[in-house]
Protein backbone atom coordinates (compact mmCIF):
# COMPACT_ATOMS: atom_id res chain seq x y z
CA UNK A 1 0.00 0.00 0.00
CA UNK A 2 1.15 3.78 -0.94
CA UNK A 3 2.35 5.55 2.36
CA UNK A 4 0.32 8.56 1.18
CA UNK A 5 2.05 10.49 4.36
CA UNK A 6 5.24 9.75 3.94
CA UNK A 7 5.03 11.10 -0.03
CA UNK A 8 2.99 13.67 1.19
CA UNK A 9 5.72 14.48 3.88
CA UNK A 10 8.59 14.69 1.38
CA UNK A 11 6.72 16.28 -1.34
CA UNK A 12 6.89 19.46 1.68
CA UNK A 13 9.20 18.44 3.88
CA UNK A 14 12.11 16.35 2.28
CA UNK A 15 15.76 17.87 1.24
CA UNK A 16 14.18 19.28 -1.80
CA UNK A 17 10.25 19.85 -0.42
CA UNK A 18 8.44 22.40 -0.93
CA UNK A 19 8.43 24.42 2.40
CA UNK A 20 12.39 22.79 3.04
CA UNK A 21 13.23 25.04 -0.02
CA UNK A 22 12.04 28.12 1.39
CA UNK A 23 8.59 28.46 -0.95
CA UNK A 24 6.68 31.61 0.87
CA UNK A 25 2.92 30.61 0.95
CA UNK A 26 2.03 34.42 0.41
CA UNK A 27 3.52 33.90 -2.96
CA UNK A 28 1.03 30.81 -3.56
CA UNK A 29 -2.30 32.22 -2.30
CA UNK A 30 -3.52 35.39 -0.04
CA UNK A 31 -3.50 34.24 3.91
CA UNK A 32 -5.20 36.59 6.28
CA UNK A 33 -1.86 37.92 7.10
CA UNK A 34 -1.52 39.62 4.14
CA UNK A 35 -5.49 40.97 3.89
CA UNK A 36 -3.30 43.95 6.05
CA UNK A 37 -2.76 44.51 9.67
CA UNK A 38 -5.90 43.86 11.21
CA UNK A 39 -5.45 40.22 12.10
CA UNK A 40 -2.60 40.71 13.89
CA UNK A 41 -4.21 43.74 15.57
CA UNK A 42 -6.99 41.42 16.68
CA UNK A 43 -4.55 38.40 18.27
CA UNK A 44 -2.99 41.47 20.00
CA UNK A 45 -6.20 42.35 21.73
CA UNK A 46 -6.46 38.52 22.43
CA UNK A 47 -2.55 38.88 23.63
CA UNK A 48 -3.86 41.69 26.00
CA UNK A 49 -6.14 39.59 27.72
CA UNK A 50 -3.67 36.73 28.57
CA UNK A 51 -1.74 39.16 29.60
CA UNK A 52 -4.02 40.55 32.45
CA UNK A 53 -5.26 37.02 32.98
CA UNK A 54 -1.81 36.20 33.75
CA UNK A 55 -0.97 39.49 36.00
CA UNK A 56 1.11 41.15 33.56
CA UNK A 57 4.43 39.02 33.87
CA UNK A 58 7.97 39.59 33.37
CA UNK A 59 7.91 37.67 29.73
CA UNK A 60 4.86 37.57 27.97
CA UNK A 61 5.78 34.93 24.69
CA UNK A 62 3.86 34.70 21.10
CA UNK A 63 4.91 32.12 19.51
CA UNK A 64 3.98 31.99 15.78
CA UNK A 65 3.71 28.03 14.60
CA UNK A 66 4.47 27.34 10.83
CA UNK A 67 5.02 31.22 10.22
CA UNK A 68 5.77 30.92 6.76
CA UNK A 69 7.57 33.94 5.74
CA UNK A 70 6.85 35.49 9.23
CA UNK A 71 4.58 38.09 7.71
CA UNK A 72 1.90 37.83 10.89
CA UNK A 73 5.39 37.76 13.24
CA UNK A 74 6.22 40.67 12.26
CA UNK A 75 3.11 42.13 12.22
CA UNK A 76 2.72 41.41 15.79
CA UNK A 77 6.27 42.64 17.07
CA UNK A 78 6.09 46.25 14.88
CA UNK A 79 2.57 46.80 16.70
CA UNK A 80 2.68 46.27 20.35
CA UNK A 81 3.06 49.07 22.10
CA UNK A 82 3.26 50.44 26.03
CA UNK A 83 4.64 47.87 28.04
CA UNK A 84 3.08 44.90 26.31
CA UNK A 85 5.78 45.71 23.94
CA UNK A 86 8.57 45.81 26.58
CA UNK A 87 7.53 42.36 27.94
CA UNK A 88 6.86 40.90 25.02
CA UNK A 89 9.43 37.90 23.00
CA UNK A 90 8.02 36.67 19.66
CA UNK A 91 9.03 33.68 18.06
CA UNK A 92 8.54 32.32 14.77
CA UNK A 93 8.63 28.67 14.77
CA UNK A 94 8.84 27.09 10.55
CA UNK A 95 10.63 24.09 9.08
CA UNK A 96 11.24 26.10 6.09
CA UNK A 97 14.70 28.61 6.10
CA UNK A 98 14.70 31.12 9.52
CA UNK A 99 13.70 34.71 7.36
CA UNK A 100 15.24 38.02 8.79
CA UNK A 101 11.81 39.72 10.44
CA UNK A 102 12.97 42.71 12.93
CA UNK A 103 12.87 41.59 16.61
CA UNK A 104 11.76 38.18 15.93
CA UNK A 105 13.12 34.66 17.35
CA UNK A 106 13.61 32.18 14.51
CA UNK A 107 13.60 28.84 15.46
CA UNK A 108 12.86 25.31 13.44
CA UNK A 109 11.42 23.51 16.59
CA UNK A 110 8.75 24.16 18.91
CA UNK A 111 9.73 26.01 22.53
CA UNK A 112 9.24 23.69 25.39
CA UNK A 113 7.56 26.50 27.52
CA UNK A 114 5.25 29.13 26.69
CA UNK A 115 4.05 31.39 28.72
CA UNK A 116 1.59 33.57 26.92
CA UNK A 117 -0.23 33.41 23.60
CA UNK A 118 0.53 30.47 20.59
CA UNK A 119 -0.92 30.52 17.82
CA UNK A 120 -0.91 28.42 14.73
CA UNK A 121 -2.06 30.03 11.67
CA UNK A 122 -2.87 27.61 8.51
CA UNK A 123 -0.23 25.43 9.99
CA UNK A 124 -2.38 22.02 10.82
CA UNK A 125 -3.54 22.25 7.05
CA UNK A 126 0.31 21.56 5.98
CA UNK A 127 0.28 18.48 8.28
CA UNK A 128 0.40 15.90 6.45
CA UNK A 129 -1.69 13.00 7.30
CA UNK A 130 -2.94 9.56 5.66
CA UNK A 131 -4.88 10.10 2.61
CA UNK A 132 -7.44 7.07 2.61
CA UNK A 133 -10.56 5.56 -0.01
CA UNK A 134 -13.39 4.01 1.24
CA UNK A 135 -14.01 1.53 3.06
CA UNK A 136 -11.19 2.27 5.43
CA UNK A 137 -11.51 1.05 9.20
CA UNK A 138 -9.42 2.95 11.62
CA UNK A 139 -9.92 3.93 15.42
CA UNK A 140 -9.73 7.22 14.60
CA UNK A 141 -12.00 7.34 11.22
CA UNK A 142 -14.39 5.18 13.07
CA UNK A 143 -14.76 8.20 15.86
CA UNK A 144 -14.10 11.33 13.56
CA UNK A 145 -14.42 10.35 9.70
CA UNK A 146 -16.50 7.05 9.13
CA UNK A 147 -15.41 6.28 5.28
CA UNK A 148 -17.97 4.47 3.06
CA UNK A 149 -17.36 2.68 -0.38
CA UNK A 150 -15.69 4.55 -2.74
CA UNK A 151 -15.25 7.85 -0.07
CA UNK A 152 -12.25 9.28 0.40
CA UNK A 153 -10.80 11.10 3.70
CA UNK A 154 -8.23 12.30 5.04
CA UNK A 155 -6.82 10.69 8.91
CA UNK A 156 -6.55 13.76 10.86
CA UNK A 157 -5.06 11.91 13.94
CA UNK A 158 -1.68 13.51 12.88
CA UNK A 159 -2.79 16.87 13.17
CA UNK A 160 -4.18 16.19 16.46
CA UNK A 161 -0.82 14.66 17.83
CA UNK A 162 0.79 18.23 16.53
CA UNK A 163 -1.70 20.30 18.08
CA UNK A 164 -1.92 18.46 21.55
CA UNK A 165 1.78 18.42 21.56
CA UNK A 166 1.68 22.63 20.53
CA UNK A 167 -1.18 23.11 23.23
CA UNK A 168 1.10 20.91 25.86
CA UNK A 169 4.01 23.07 25.61
CA UNK A 170 1.60 26.38 26.86
CA UNK A 171 2.52 26.54 30.72
CA UNK A 172 -0.22 28.84 30.84
CA UNK A 173 -1.70 31.52 29.03
CA UNK A 174 -3.38 30.20 25.29
CA UNK A 175 -3.18 28.55 22.40
CA UNK A 176 -4.92 29.36 18.94
CA UNK A 177 -5.12 27.52 15.81
CA UNK A 178 -6.52 28.84 12.93
CA UNK A 179 -7.69 27.33 9.63
CA UNK A 180 -10.13 26.10 7.39
CA UNK A 181 -11.67 22.52 8.02
CA UNK A 182 -14.87 20.75 8.95
CA UNK A 183 -16.64 19.34 11.64
CA UNK A 184 -17.83 15.73 12.85
CA UNK A 185 -21.49 16.01 11.89
CA UNK A 186 -20.38 17.49 8.53
CA UNK A 187 -17.92 14.51 7.79
CA UNK A 188 -20.72 12.17 8.37
CA UNK A 189 -23.12 13.80 6.68
CA UNK A 190 -20.91 12.46 3.87
CA UNK A 191 -19.91 16.55 3.03
CA UNK A 192 -17.17 16.36 2.34
CA UNK A 193 -17.06 12.58 0.46
CA UNK A 194 -14.53 13.07 -1.80
CA UNK A 195 -11.77 14.37 0.77
CA UNK A 196 -10.16 18.00 0.57
CA UNK A 197 -7.16 16.89 -0.47
CA UNK A 198 -5.72 20.02 -2.81
CA UNK A 199 -2.62 21.05 -4.36
CA UNK A 200 -1.65 24.97 -4.82
CA UNK A 201 0.78 26.38 -7.46
CA UNK A 202 1.35 30.00 -8.20
CA UNK A 203 -2.86 31.07 -6.66
CA UNK A 204 -3.81 27.77 -8.40
CA UNK A 205 -5.22 25.12 -8.15
CA UNK A 206 -3.28 22.15 -9.35
CA UNK A 207 -3.25 18.49 -10.00
CA UNK A 208 -1.91 17.21 -6.64
CA UNK A 209 1.81 16.00 -7.65
CA UNK A 210 4.35 14.69 -4.23
CA UNK A 211 7.27 16.29 -6.12
CA UNK A 212 7.57 19.20 -3.96
CA UNK A 213 6.37 21.66 -6.83
CA UNK A 214 3.41 22.52 -5.43
CA UNK A 215 1.69 23.19 -1.75
CA UNK A 216 0.00 20.06 -0.55
CA UNK A 217 -2.77 20.48 2.13
CA UNK A 218 -6.39 19.09 3.39
CA UNK A 219 -9.13 20.80 5.31
CA UNK A 220 -8.40 20.23 9.65
CA UNK A 221 -11.00 18.19 11.81
CA UNK A 222 -10.33 21.15 14.25
CA UNK A 223 -13.36 19.27 16.46
CA UNK A 224 -10.69 16.10 16.89
CA UNK A 225 -7.47 18.24 17.32
CA UNK A 226 -9.96 20.27 20.13
CA UNK A 227 -10.61 16.54 22.38
CA UNK A 228 -7.34 15.55 21.64
CA UNK A 229 -5.10 18.64 23.38
CA UNK A 230 -8.18 18.62 25.99
CA UNK A 231 -8.60 21.21 28.73
CA UNK A 232 -10.47 24.24 28.22
CA UNK A 233 -11.48 25.36 24.81
CA UNK A 234 -13.52 26.59 22.24
CA UNK A 235 -13.89 26.23 18.53
CA UNK A 236 -15.65 29.10 16.89
CA UNK A 237 -16.04 30.62 13.54
CA UNK A 238 -13.31 33.61 12.61
CA UNK A 239 -16.59 36.14 11.39
CA UNK A 240 -17.32 35.83 15.23
CA UNK A 241 -13.83 35.86 16.81
CA UNK A 242 -12.98 39.28 15.44
CA UNK A 243 -16.30 40.80 16.02
CA UNK A 244 -15.84 39.76 19.62
CA UNK A 245 -12.48 41.22 19.66
CA UNK A 246 -13.95 44.64 18.08
CA UNK A 247 -13.02 43.83 14.70
CA UNK A 248 -16.67 44.62 12.97
CA UNK A 249 -15.24 46.69 9.66
CA UNK A 250 -18.73 49.32 10.44
CA UNK A 251 -17.43 52.93 9.36
CA UNK A 252 -19.13 55.45 11.27
CA UNK A 253 -20.84 58.72 9.18
CA UNK A 254 -18.75 61.39 11.11
CA UNK A 255 -14.98 59.25 10.23
CA UNK A 256 -12.40 62.04 9.97
CA UNK A 257 -10.66 59.93 7.48
CA UNK A 258 -13.15 58.57 5.37
CA UNK A 259 -11.29 57.13 2.92
CA UNK A 260 -8.73 54.98 5.08
CA UNK A 261 -11.78 54.25 7.50
CA UNK A 262 -13.69 52.50 4.46
CA UNK A 263 -10.44 50.58 3.13
CA UNK A 264 -10.04 49.80 6.75
CA UNK A 265 -13.38 48.01 6.85
CA UNK A 266 -12.77 46.35 3.40
CA UNK A 267 -10.15 44.67 4.65
CA UNK A 268 -11.79 43.49 8.27
CA UNK A 269 -15.46 42.47 5.98
CA UNK A 270 -12.43 40.19 3.60
CA UNK A 271 -11.53 38.50 7.40
CA UNK A 272 -15.32 38.49 8.28
CA UNK A 273 -16.22 36.85 4.93
CA UNK A 274 -18.87 34.07 4.93
CA UNK A 275 -17.55 31.30 3.00
CA UNK A 276 -14.06 32.99 3.00
CA UNK A 277 -11.34 33.58 5.45
CA UNK A 278 -14.42 34.38 8.22
CA UNK A 279 -15.71 30.77 8.16
CA UNK A 280 -12.32 29.48 9.02
CA UNK A 281 -12.18 28.07 12.70
CA UNK A 282 -10.72 29.43 15.70
CA UNK A 283 -9.75 26.63 17.80
CA UNK A 284 -8.80 28.54 21.66
CA UNK A 285 -7.58 26.67 24.35
CA UNK A 286 -7.14 28.29 27.61
CA UNK A 287 -3.89 26.91 29.91
CA UNK A 288 -4.14 28.23 33.63
CA UNK A 289 -6.56 30.99 32.62
CA UNK A 290 -10.19 31.23 32.34
CA UNK A 291 -11.37 30.72 28.89
CA UNK A 292 -14.60 33.47 30.01
CA UNK A 293 -10.99 36.07 30.13
CA UNK A 294 -10.20 35.91 26.55
CA UNK A 295 -13.81 35.49 24.42
CA UNK A 296 -17.53 35.82 25.70
CA UNK A 297 -20.02 32.78 24.93
CA UNK A 298 -19.92 32.51 20.93
CA UNK A 299 -22.00 30.16 18.72
CA UNK A 300 -19.92 26.78 17.94
CA UNK A 301 -18.26 26.75 14.51
CA UNK A 302 -20.30 25.29 11.87
CA UNK A 303 -18.37 26.27 8.11
C1 LIG B 1 0.31 26.95 4.90
S1 LIG B 1 1.78 27.57 5.55
C2 LIG B 1 1.19 28.89 6.59
C3 LIG B 1 2.15 30.05 6.76
C4 LIG B 1 1.65 31.23 7.57
N1 LIG B 1 1.32 30.86 8.93
C5 LIG B 1 0.47 31.91 6.90
O1 LIG B 1 -0.64 31.80 7.43
O2 LIG B 1 0.66 32.58 5.88
C6 LIG B 1 2.27 26.31 6.69
C7 LIG B 1 3.65 26.49 7.27
O3 LIG B 1 3.81 25.56 8.35
C8 LIG B 1 5.15 25.10 8.36
N2 LIG B 1 5.21 23.86 9.15
C9 LIG B 1 4.60 22.70 8.90
N3 LIG B 1 4.84 21.79 9.87
C10 LIG B 1 5.62 22.41 10.77
C11 LIG B 1 6.22 22.01 12.01
N4 LIG B 1 6.05 20.78 12.51
N5 LIG B 1 6.95 22.91 12.69
C12 LIG B 1 7.14 24.15 12.18
N6 LIG B 1 6.61 24.59 11.02
C13 LIG B 1 5.86 23.73 10.32
C14 LIG B 1 5.49 24.99 6.89
O4 LIG B 1 6.89 24.99 6.66
C15 LIG B 1 4.79 26.23 6.30
O5 LIG B 1 5.64 27.34 6.26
Amino acid sequence: MVDSEALWREALYGPSGFFTRGEVPADHFRTAPLVGPELAEALLVLLERVDFALGRPARLDFVDVGAGGGELAGAVRALASGSLAARLVVTAVDLGPARSVPGVRWRSTLPSSVRGLLVGHEWLDAVPCPLVTGPASHPWLDRWWPVRDGERAELGQPRDEAWADAVSRVERGAALAVDYGHVRADRVAGRYAAGTFAAYRGGRRVEPVFDGTCDLTAHVALDACAEAAGGEWVLVSQRDALAALGFVGAVSPGEPDWLAAAERASRIAELRAEGGLGSFGWLLHAVGVPLSALLPPLPPWRP
